[in-house]
């Protein structure tokens, strides 16, 4: 019989960069051309099994990105293990706002949360400005894990959660 972990998992970063879209992939394996804007917040778990059959269930808060429902992200993000700041690899000032939330989860949130660093969209590589090696490089010089995604194509999705419960697990 495996174990269990169980985390709390919050999402932040700028509006549309793909967020609710990821949440959906990794708990519904379902994608929506056409997704709404996420108001104040959504709660969604998810519970997974891995190869070594340890459960590892997810509590997720995805917040909304808009600059109206800036004020209300400590709420989600104070007592959460884990955060995952998303960028959108076609938007170059969708990095900057990413690490606008690290800087703050870095002051204010519980000094030892976890934080990853997503690129998404990369199924949109002909339009990419975003450079990996850019990303990864500030990801590494401020302790993140990282990790490019596409919520669309589905790649790395799932990746993105194991490599979170690997890192957690161990601190
Ligand atoms: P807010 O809720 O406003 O903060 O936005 P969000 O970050 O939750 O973004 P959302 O998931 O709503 O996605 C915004 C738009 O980007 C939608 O039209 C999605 O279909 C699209 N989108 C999300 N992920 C991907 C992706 O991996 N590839 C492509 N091509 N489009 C994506
Ligand atoms: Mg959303």
């Amino acid at each position: 019989q495996g174990r269990t972990h169980q985390f709390k998992l919050v999402l932040l970063g700028e509006s549309a960069v793909g967020k609710s879209s990821l949440v959906m992939r990794f708990v519904k394996d379902h994608f929506d051309e056409y997704r709404e804007s996420t108001i104040g917040a959504a709660f969604l778990a998810q519970t997974i099994t891995l190869d070594d059959d340890t459960v590892v269930k997810f509590e997720i808060w995805d917040t909304a990105g808009q600059e109206r429902y800036k004020s209300l992200a400590p709420m989600y993000y104070r007592g959460a293990n884990c955060a995952v700041v998303v960028y959108d690899i076609t938007q170059a000032s969708s990095l900057d706002k990413a690490k606008s939330w690290v800087d703050e989860l870095q002051r204010q949130a519980e000094p030892d949360i976890v934080i990853a660093l997503c690129g998404n969209k990369t199924d949109l590589e002909s339009r990419r400005v975003v450079e990996t090696d850019v990303a990864r490089a500030y990801a590494e010089e401020n302790g993140l894990l990282f990790m490019e995604t596409s919520a669309k194509s589905a790649s790395n999705v799932t990746d993105l959660f194991t490599m979170i419960d690997q890192q957690a697990d161990t601190t």
